[in-house]
């Protein structure tokens, strides 16, 4: 409990202002590991007493790191230290000696022609500097219009709703947590999901309360007695081809999660990245339009370095998304948006998207065949399946294991809501991989360890 304060004295040579010199001691302590995620912290009195200091200037350096995310406060327990950002860890480096399952994306071979051509007529259409300049807030009236040709494909109801174009999903999420909620306020969201959400909760110091999931993803029941336990402002599901355990929720399971988003008043965020993946299903927002935001990008579907998102929002909260995306990227770029439109409206994205469905469907297959002994979730045409290991390895391990033999996988603890036990389970992302043959060299070794005794 005290060993991060062993500079205590000497800190105080170099900083004599002493709740400066103690929040350096405690951002030293956490940046170089003495103090770890989870760790709690002394309470006021006790640490104030042990340096002899005032109780109020303990409290002033504990408020500015949590006003920094580096540690969060719960009610009657404590202080502890929040996790470091989980999102560069989880995206491993791209690691040239490695096949790379780590990272979901679309293949990307199948997109580089139809950019070749647009990329090519783009670069002989006249006014192109106009492209290079400064757009007009909120896209111009064609980006518009083709957000709004692409929404229709996912059957979103945009009626009486404002579209804004954010700069890929991940700043579609960064936007709705500054949007809609406060410091401090509670958000619930699957019990493993995309760490991209947890690693924003961290550093903007929101409070996630992980919902437990089934096959069919959240748990109505279980987010209903979270709602009567915390007051939650907002809730993100992933209802298509979770991140990371791939479910899928039916129609009537959409129905009744949004059930409760209306009963309890808690904003909706219907992160649809790979509801493309399920055309039948209608987006879970549609269930509460009034409450709710869907979230796309064309990161999954067509090519993630397009980094073009769009969000659909009650009108109330344009103005204040509208000034958050200045305040972040200031607008996204023309370019890449008069891309977009092309690629949209020669018809060339949904024939992208179709292409990387049917690739899905085909890797499936291929990994239902090469690990049919092991114990995993996914569906005909997702783009990751969840694996979940053997007794006797953690996912640690395991992935370390298989990185040793050449192949590059997620751990389940980087999905793992705060302070919940994670599953020994790992998310292989089947698109990633370059060939059928890389992915079956890979699923070969996966398969090799899954079934090698420990
Ligand atoms: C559920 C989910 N939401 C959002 C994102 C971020 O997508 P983008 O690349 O568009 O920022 C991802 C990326 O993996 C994701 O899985």
């Amino acid at each position: 409990m005290w060993q991060w304060l062993s500079g205590y004295d000497q800190k105080l040579k170099e900083q004599p202002i002493l709740h400066k010199a103690l929040y350096e001691l405690l951002e030293n302590a956490i940046s170089n590991g003495v103090l770890h995620a989870g760790d709690k912290l002394p309470p006021h009195r006790k640490l104030a007493s042990k340096l002899g200091i005032a109780v109020a200037t303990v409290t002033k350096v504990y408020r500015q790191a949590e006003r920094q995310g580096l540690i969060y406060a719960k009610v009657g327990r404590g202080s502890f230290v929040t996790s470091v950002p989980v999102l560069p860890q989880a995206i491993r480096a791209k690691g040239h000696q490695h096949i790379n399952l780590s990272i979901i994306k679309p293949q990307v071979s199948i997109t580089e022609p139809y950019l070749s051509n647009h990329l090519a007529e783009l670069s002989h259409q006249t006014g192109l500097a106009d492209l290079m300049d400064y757009p007009p807030e909120g896209g111009s009236l064609t980006d518009q219009q083709t957000a709004i040709e692409w929404l229709s494909h996912a059957g979103v109801v945009i009626e009486n709703k404002a579209i804004s174009i954010c700069h890929g999903a991940q700043h579609g999420l960064m936007l709705l947590y500054n949007a809609v909620t406060q410091y401090g306020d509670c958000i619930a969201v699957e019990n493993h999901c995309y760490p991209g959400i947890i690693s924003l909760a961290n550093q903007l110091s929101r409070q996630l309360i992980g919902i437990e999931m089934d096959l069919e993803g959240m748990i109505p029941e279980a987010l209903e007695i979270a709602c009567q336990h915390h007051k939650i402002k907002m809730l993100i599901v992933v209802a298509s081809h979770q991140n990371p355990t791939t479910s899928i929720m039916s129609k009537q399971r959409r129905k009744n999660i949004a059930e409760i988003v209306k009963k309890y008043n808690i904003w909706l965020v219907d992160d649809d990245v790979y509801g493309f993946l399920s055309p039948h299903l209608p987006p879970i927002s549609n269930y509460a339009p009034q409450q709710s935001f869907y979230l796309t990008s064309l990161s999954k579907s067509i090519l993630p370095g397009l980094r073009v998102g769009y969000l659909v929002s009650p009108p109330s909260f344009k103005r204040r998304i509208e000034a958050e995306i200045r305040n972040s990227i200031w607008m996204p770029s023309s370019l890449t948006l008069a891309l977009t439109t092309k690629l949209i409206y020669s018809g060339d994205a949904i024939k992208i998207q179709k292409t990387q469905s049917e690739l899905a469907e085909q890797r499936q297959k291929m990994a239902y065949r090469i690990l049919q002994n092991c114990e995993f979730s996914a569906h005909k045409n997702s783009y990751h399946l969840w694996l979940k290991l053997p007794n006797g390895w953690s996912s640690e391990q395991f992935s370390e294991k298989l990185k040793q033999y050449g192949v590059l996988v997620a751990s389940a603890d980087y999905f793992c809501v705060k302070e919940l036990i994670s599953l020994a389970a790992i998310r292989i992302s089947l698109m990633a991989a370059k060939s059928n043959e890389e992915l079956d060299f890979a699923l070969k070794r996966i398969a090799k360890l899954y079934t090698h005794k420990r």
